[in-house]
């Protein structure tokens, strides 16, 4: 494929194939000397028309890396506040001579859409509550290294499912590698859908954290919620919270993941995200590692 849109795309031998690029990529930026010069004549835009930390430094330090020239757009500083389009945004960079975009975006389908109008590949790096296709990766990714395989893992993922664009890139992806997926979450937060995909549902914290091998914990989002929802932070703390309490009381060991930002005191207590059984941040490390591989994969499908 051209263009990284999103997980359902992609097949287990792709997968494979960037976990496998990923992991020479990973010993790379593990030596003294971290650049190859894979992309010495690409040129990559990044333009975010959302914040984010993880993933835009993540992409810039993956192609800095890998040699490209990097140009970096963030809506809020630019022209779009004087009514220019996202066509014309995009063909505006493009004119500048840029090879790819790595693009996130409020509005699910944006990436797809723009990959109709424009004459670049695209990278997807989250579009609305649709997909986040490299965290999915770097997910999987970071399971796999931790247990050496997905497949046959038990993972559960917690909280705000619907407004979630990194529950639907881990649901396909995770059940694409042949692992278990469970969701759990208050009935409003979960969509109607959701059985169709072949996960399944639980609405007890306790009994789904006792299934699995891995808990994804997610934030509230409620940048993506138009209505005031239910429950409230306070409820939700007190019915779907991950404390030590809780941790301590399971009748295995479970690996903790979170895709961040992290409300702390929400859906995780510090003492969970910062402890041993927490791989939060091997997932962004492994972040920058699968960024690499999607794009030296992506630059040799242009
Ligand atoms: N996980 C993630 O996408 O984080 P950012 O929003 O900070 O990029």
């Amino acid at each position: 494929t051209r263009h990284l849109l999103g997980i359902k795309d992609l097949n287990e031998a792709d997968l494979q194939l960037i976990f496998e690029t990923a992991d020479s990529f990973k010993d790379v930026i593990n030596r003294p000397i971290k650049k190859v010069p894979s992309l010495r004549d690409v040129t990559i835009a990044n333009i975010f028309f959302e914040n984010s930390t993880r993933t835009r430094l993540s992409f810039e330090l993956a192609e800095r890396r890998l040699s490209a020239d990097v140009v970096n757009f963030a809506a809020s500083s630019s022209s779009v506040s004087k009514g220019e389009t996202l066509i014309d945004t995009v063909n505006n960079i493009l004119a500048m001579k840029v090879d790819m975009v790595v693009m996130r975006h409020p509005y699910a389908g944006a990436g797809v859409f723009l990959s109709k109008h424009i004459n670049a590949q695209i990278v997807n790096a989250g579009d609305g509550a649709h997909e986040h296709p490299t965290q999915a990766l770097l997910d999987a990714f970071s399971i796999r290294e931790k247990y050496g395989d997905v497949a046959g893992k038990k993972v559960v993922i917690v909280g705000d499912i619907l407004h979630s664009r990194v529950a639907l890139s881990n649901i396909l992806c995770l059940k694409q590698l042949g692992a278990e997926v469970m969701v759990c979450g208050p009935t409003t937060l979960i969509p109607k859908y959701i059985g169709s995909l072949g996960v399944k549902v639980e609405h007890n914290l306790i009994k789904a954290l006792n299934w699995c091998d891995v808990a994804n914990m997610l934030r509230i989002q409620l940048e993506r919620q138009d209505i005031k929802y239910f429950p409230s932070l306070r409820e939700y703390t007190m019915l779907y919270g991950l404390n030590k309490q809780i941790l301590d009381s399971l009748d295995k060991e479970i690996t903790i993941m979170h895709p961040g930002p992290i409300n702390r005191g929400v859906e995780i207590t510090s003492d969970v995200a910062d402890s041993k059984q927490s791989i939060i941040l091997d997932q962004v490390e492994n972040g920058v590692a699968i960024r690499m591989a999607v794009l030296f994969l992506l630059a040799g499908q242009a």
